[in-house]
Order: C-alpha cells, then structure tokens, then sequence
C-alpha cells in the first residue's frame, strides 16, 4: 500500500495547547490517525532568519514533520497574500481584500522552499495530497524539482464564482498552478460549478461531464468532496464529557433555560455580527423568550495581527455589551462570549446540552461545526440545527432550519421555530442528518479522494453532483 503524504500550512496540534483549531486539522487529523502516513507544514513557530528548522515527531501511525518560518516568510506567506489576498477574496469579502505584488512574491517563494523541504522526504511509491489555498502553487514547484508522484489538491475554502476570483490580480496564475495537480477536490457542488465556469470561460479550457480537464496545456480530474467527521465517535464524546466537571457547572448556571450555542474561530467569514443581532431580533420579538434563552457564543480568536481580524472583534464586543446591557437582568445575561479553546469531549457535550445549534456563516467551505453539533445530540432529545445556506454544509444537512444570514427577522423567526419544535419532529430530522453523516462520513471523503487520485473511479455523493 502507498505511503499517503498529507501537506498542509496548518498541522494539528501536535501537543495540547495547539492553535486555534480549524476544520482542516480536525478533519484531515481524523481521516489520517486510521491510515497512517507523513504530514509535513508549518510547525507554528517562527524562526529567526537562517534557522528554519524541521522537526520529525511520532504520534500513533503518523509521523509529523514540521518546519519553522521565518519572519519574512511568516508576513508575506501566511499573514500577506494567504489570509489578506486569499482568504477574503474565497469568502467573497473582496472588500477586505489587500493585495501587495511582494506578497505574492513571497507565497511563491515559501512554496518552493517548503516543497524542496518535502523532497528528500519522498518515496517514489507516495502519494501527496495537498491542503487548502496556501499551498496552490506547491505541485508546480514539486514538479519542477523533478518529482512524478501523483498529487492532489484539496481546497477547504469555498471557491469563489470567477467575477470574484478575478479581483486577485494572478488569479490566471493561481489556476493555471492547480492544474499541475493531477486531481483537485472542492467540497461542494456550487464550488465544482464555480471552478468549472472559471476553467471554460476564464481559461479557455473544457471540462468533461465527468469532470475530466484539459486546461493550460495539462490534463486533470476535479470533483466535489464533502468532508465529514466520525459522528459516532462525537456521540460517545458527547455522552463522556457530560460527566466533566465544567459541563456540570455550566448545567448549573442554565438552570431550566434553553440553550443556544455558537462555536467558531473568530473570523468575519462566520458571520459572528448578524448572528448577534439576529438574537436581538429574537428577543425584541418574541418577549416570552426573554430571561428563558441564553445565547453562547465560543470564539477563539484567530489571525488576530490582521487589521481585518481586529475591527471584526472590536465591534463584536460592543455589539455583545450593547446587546447585554439592553435586554440582561441581574439574574440574566443574554449573550455569554467566551474566546477559550476547549476539548473536544467538552465542547461534545456543550453541543448536546444546547437546544439550538447556531451556525450561521456568510460563506463556509463546509462548516464542522454544523456536523459536530448533530452528531452530539441525544438521539431522543435533539437539538434544531439552524444553518446557512452559505455553510458547504447546507448542501447536505437537508434537515436543519436553513437561514439567509443577512435576513436578521428570517434568523430570529428560525430560532424561535427550533426553540419550540416538537420533539418528534426534532427527531426525524436528526435522524435523517446522522444517516446522511455516517454514510458521508470522513473515511468516505478520504477514501474517495484517493480513489480519484490513484485514477480509479469513485462514487460521486448525490449532494456533490454539479
Ligand atoms: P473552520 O475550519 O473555518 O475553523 P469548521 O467549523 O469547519 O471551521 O471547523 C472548526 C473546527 O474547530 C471544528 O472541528 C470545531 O469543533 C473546532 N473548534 C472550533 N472552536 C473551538 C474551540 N473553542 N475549542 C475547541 N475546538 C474548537
Ligand atoms: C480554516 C482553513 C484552514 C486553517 C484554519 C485555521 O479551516 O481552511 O486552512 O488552518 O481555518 O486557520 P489558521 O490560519 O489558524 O491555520
């Protein structure tokens, strides 16, 4: 069997402690720890110039090999064209985009030198699966070095309809690397829809039905593949870390209140604002609510040296103040705004102890959130998923409420809905999503995305047609 290298900028935590967790480590961490293999990325660290460093650490069958960045590499590589050109620009927040040719520069130059890194690491057998949207040009690179080992891509983001893509001044550029990809995966069928329309009106390419390329002089597959989780493993977490004693206290100070429950990195892609003042919405509208709901909002902050990033949070805060001061009670503050990491059994059980799960994106790749929070419920006693349209996830989670974030009456209207569903309803709807993740679950999406680079055929989920 073929040794799978997994490459990405953001590498699960490889002790406790780690980054702000994000839905590609939780996710590729899950579909790696039963196959076994490499991850190369970036360690986290910066480095002083001239030292970067690569570190080769164990954990079960994965072997993590990470490296250090400099300063430089740091500012024009991940903070500069990765998170202030592309990130925006793939949530479709061209507003927010910056763009500086020297940062472009550099994301070139640290995929070159993280690809010569890679090399000598290589086995000619192995096969390379590449990660999200700071690592676009790496294959290019890798081919340039000589290496003939099949590659794949995969893009956690969203892809952006062609209009917004070609804001990004080498957008040309961007796509014509990914074709040196032999495959590349979307989550989505809207995403898949999007990267064909730039492929044949923007490239000039073709694209077949089944989803055969032929652009730039190279020929490649792309598809859609929805990532997944283990829902069942969630489950158990779930049911284990009710028992944890911060989960009793929280318990304690609900008291017969229902709960609400946000959980996401703190960043303007998650929509954090609207949701807000949606709940305000909700209380203004609907008084019997009041003093009987609690809203939580977990947020660890994110990315927090970009300006972006810090107009986003200052204003959430005073939204949250503002908002608690209008409607709280000395018993009762409506919003509470937490920005810790938590584990995964804890944050398991805050799901299945919330009545609602909040999740309401402006733009989302997919959204594990809106899965995680399904997958803890109490299969008697579920909780309402109340999900964006925008989240990758709506394309599969048919039985959630599904809200326009922009439309602040239609979110407090869903809110008060999943606040007072009756329960049976509650239940076939969970039932219906947990089918739909144990057969769309994160083994799947791996598997099928191998299959798919190994050149076999594999079984497009209804959901990801395009
Ligand atoms: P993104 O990838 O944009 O961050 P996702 O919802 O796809 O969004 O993935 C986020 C992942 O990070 C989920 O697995 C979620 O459980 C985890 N996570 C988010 N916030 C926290 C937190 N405060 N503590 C622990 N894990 C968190
Ligand atoms: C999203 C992105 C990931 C990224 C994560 C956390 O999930 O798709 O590539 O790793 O956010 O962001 P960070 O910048 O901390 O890696």
């Amino acid at each position: 069997m073929a040794r799978l290298i997994i490459v990405s900028n953001r590498v699960a935590p490889i002790s406790e402690g780690g980054p702000a967790a994000g839905g590609l480590a939780v996710g590729v961490y899950d579909a790696l720890k039963e196959t076994g293999g490499m991850w190369f990325g970036w360690s986290g660290e910066i480095l002083g110039a001239g030292q970067p460093m690569l570190t080769v650490t164990q954990r079960g069958p994965v072997t993590f090999a990470t490296i250090g960045l400099t300063r430089r590499d740091y500012d024009q590589y991940y903070r500069g064209f990765s998170n202030a050109t592309l990130w925006p620009t793939l949530h479709y927040r061209s507003d927010l985009t910056e763009y500086d040719r020297s940062d472009f520069d550099g994301y070139r130059r640290v995929n070159a030198w993280l690809a010569a890194r890679l090399v000598p690491l290589l086995e000619p057998d192995d096969i390379v699966w590449v990660h999200d949207y700071h690592l676009i040009p790496f294959a290019e690179a890798l081919r340039l070095a000589g290496v003939r080992n099949r590659l794949g891509f995969f893009l956690h983001t969203p892809f952006p309809a062609a209009q917004v893509l070609t804001t990004v001044p080498p957008h040309a550029e961007l796509v014509r690397a990914l074709t040196c990809y032999d495959v590349v995966g979307v989550q989505t069928a809207p995403d898949l829809r999007a990267l064909v329309d730039y492929i044949v009106c923007e490239a000039g390419g073709t694209v077949t039905h089944d989803g055969r390329v032929d652009a730039f002089g190279r020929t490649l597959q792309i598809g859609a593949f929805p990532i997944g989780i283990y829902p069942d493993e969630i489950a158990s977490l779930a049911a284990s870390g009710s028992e944890d004693d911060v989960v009793h206290a929280m318990r304690d100070t609900m008291g017969a209140r229902k709960l609400i429950i946000s959980v996401d990195r703190l960043d303007y892609s998650k929509g954090l604002l609207e949701r807000f003042r949606a709940f305000e919405t909700l209380l203004e509208h609907s008084p019997a609510q009041r003093q009987q709901v609690t809203f939580m909002q977990i947020a660890p902050p994110t990315r927090a040296d970009l300006h972006a990033y810090q107009a986003m949070r200052s204003k959430l805060e005073s939204e949250a103040g503002r908002i608690n001061g209008r409607f709280g009670e000395l018993h009762w503050t409506p919003i509470r705004y937490i920005h810790r990491q938590y584990d995964r059994a804890v944050l398991a059980s805050v799901f299945r102890a919330a009545a609602v799960g909040y999740v309401t994106p402006l733009r989302d790749g997919m959204n594990l959130v809106a899965k995680e929070y399904v997958a803890a419920q109490d299969p008697d006693d579920p909780g309402v998923l109340v999900l964006s349209r925008f989240a990758g996830a709506a394309q599969q989670m048919h039985g959630a409420l599904i809200v326009n974030p922009i439309d602040r009456v239609g979110m407090a209207e869903a809110l008060d809905r999943a606040l007072s569903m009756p329960r049976d309803e509650r239940r076939s709807r969970y039932r219906d999503m947990m089918k739909m993740l144990r057969d769309e679950n994160v083994s799947v999406w791996r598997d099928d995305f191998l299959r798919a680079l190994r050149g076999e055929a594999w079984p497009l989920p209804e959901t990801a047609r395009a």
